[in-house]
């Protein structure tokens, strides 16, 4: 059995990472609307990473004997002024998602459960990652997203991206 606070707030999390994957969905929505694939592509691939994520945390309680409680995703935030805007939107998102897993991370320290602060570390480890992925496409953006041809050299590279599935596996 794992401590109702951190259970909790490990089902939460599970929520927590779909909205995150129906978000992407919508920045993707964006770009397709653009014709910009190549950031469409991007961000789709980062949905299903965090559809990924979220079936890691449904698969850590199930696999502790813990009952999942699936709740309604929000709407994702819409209505984006630019192409930075998404960006921007995004950062700030991956900023949240790593305070999320910070306080999982504290609750569980807090009662000295080892075993889930093992499984999250792969998700700190992830959140670095998610976090400076986002910093260098607002970086690239910056750089080349007011000229078009450096624009379209930029959604090229990011036509190029592939899903791989997660290297944490249950
Ligand atoms: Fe699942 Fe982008 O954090």
């Amino acid at each position: 059995m794992l401590n109702a606070k951190v259970r909790e707030l490990l089902n939460t999390q599970i929520n927590k990472e779909f909205y995150s994957a129906y978000l992407y969905l919508e920045f993707s929505n964006y770009f397709k609307e653009k014709n910009l694939d190549g950031f469409a592509n991007w961000y789709m691939i980062q949905a299903q990473e965090e559809r990924d994520h979220a079936l890691l945390f449904y698969q850590y309680l199930q696999n502790n004997n813990e009952i999942v409680t699936l709740d309604a995703i929000d709407k994702p935030t819409t209505g984006f002024a630019s192409h930075m805007d998404v960006l921007q939107a995004g950062l700030k998102h991956e900023i949240y998602v790593t305070s999320l897993i910070n306080d999982i991370y504290a609750a569980a320290y807090e009662v000295k459960d080892f075993r889930t602060m093992q499984f999250l570390d792969w998700f700190v480890k992830e959140q670095g990652e998610e976090e400076t992925n986002a910093n260098d496409l607002i970086a690239k953006m910056e750089l080349f997203g007011g000229d078009p041809k450096s624009l379209y050299m930029l959604n090229q590279e990011l036509a190029a991206r592939v899903y791989t599935a997660p290297s944490l596996v249950l």
